[in-house]
């Protein structure tokens, strides 16, 4: 069984990427026999270009090993060091129905958030496609708001696999029970580019001043509250316990609580958390060659994987002699 995720070096990483995706990416990487993680580089230059994206390519990369990557036990690599998925994206392009990319919603939602219309945008979810399919994917662990790139992986898949027999595995999306889509501050999708998360490795005093800024209703301290539409309660619940989380319930609805209340006990339960992480992470960055060549590693064993495929895919559509 093969996992394989991709996280984009778009900014700094936050509790969405953690809880949705990374979290599990973690988990993953010992529970089965193949587990795969890239930074997408080719999909955050949709974005973003220039000295600003090598920085982020290589804090991503030494984020993952703070919150535990283990590179023997993952391939950790870099997209762009594979140049055979751009090859295979053309390729599925050509198969790609026009109808099936004008339905994705992550490209009408960054229309909405006011991103010019480029190719890249358009077609990010055919190098998506390429991605997954390049190394044989079973399983893709993301959050939800990828469950429809992972469909339109599928039909790409099955589209192809019908014209020119079985040289795709068919992977299905991984995405975690009961989490949704973390909010972020003002209470939309936690993302990079709204500008409004909370940092998994944020300085302190930012990090305190951004929780106090999450948005809330204006219920007054002796009012009763409901937890169940508080953008402040979901992420308080990321870590709580069942017991904890019910106590807050509890307080939201019978007792006199104010916001801020909470938000200081959020605060504090971010911080703890990722404080272990944080210690490894300045560890870390003081080796950026080390972290360099661990990528490189891992484009060297993903080549081999993909190319692979690559000789399949090549001799079946004609191109190759
Ligand atoms: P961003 O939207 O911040 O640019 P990415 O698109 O790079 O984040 O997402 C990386 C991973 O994190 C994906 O698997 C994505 O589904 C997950 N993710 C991103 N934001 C959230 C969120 N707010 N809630 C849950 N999962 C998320
Ligand atoms: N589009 C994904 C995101 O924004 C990142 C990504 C690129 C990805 N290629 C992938 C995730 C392949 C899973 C598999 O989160």
């Amino acid at each position: 069984m093969r996992v394989l995720s991709g996280i984009q070096p778009s900014g700094k990483l936050h509790l969405g990427n953690y809880f949705g995706a990374m979290k599990q990416h973690i988990e993953l990487q010992t529970k089965h026999s193949s587990a795969i993680y890239f930074i997408a580089d080719y999909h955050a230059l949709t974005s973003l270009q220039g000295e600003s994206l090598s920085q982020h390519i290589i804090d991503v990369a030494m984020d993952y090993l703070a919150i535990g990557l283990n590179p023997e036990k993952a391939i950790l690599f870099k997209q762009s060091d594979v140049p055979a998925v751009t090859e295979l994206s053309w390729i599925l392009s050509t198969i790609t129905p026009m109808g099936l990319l004008e339905r994705c919603h992550s490209y009408k939602d960054k229309l909405a958030h006011g991103f010019s219309p480029n190719h890249g945008l358009f077609a990010y979810p055919v190098l998506m496609a390429a991605d997954i399919l390049l190394y044989q994917t079973d399983l893709v662990p993301v959050g939800k708001d990828q469950k429809q790139h992972i469909e339109v992986t599928r039909d790409i898949a099955q589209k192809f696999n019908q014209l020119y027999g079985e040289i795709f595995s068919i992977p299905k999306e991984l995405i975690i029970a009961n989490l949704g889509t973390v909010p972020g501050t003002d209470g939309q999708k936690m993302s990079k580019s709204y500008n409004n998360t909370l940092e998994i490795f944020e300085e302190e005093n930012r990090l305190r001043k951004k929780v106090m800024r999450i948005v809330t209703d204006c219920k007054k301290v002796d009012e009763p509250k409901n937890p169940e539409t508080c953008n402040l309660f979901t992420l308080y619940s990321l870590f709580a316990n069942e017991e904890e989380k019910n106590k807050m319930a509890q307080r939201y609805q019978k007792e006199a609580l104010s916001y801020k209340e909470v938000k200081e006990e959020l605060f504090e339960k971010i911080r703890s958390y990722f404080l272990p992480f944080a210690e490894k992470r300045k560890e870390i960055a003081r080796e950026p060659e080390y972290v360099k060549k661990i990528l490189k590693d891992g484009a060297e064993k993903a080549i081999n994987i993909a190319e692979k495929t690559m000789e399949k895919v090549r001799k079946v559509v004609g191109i190759s002699l």
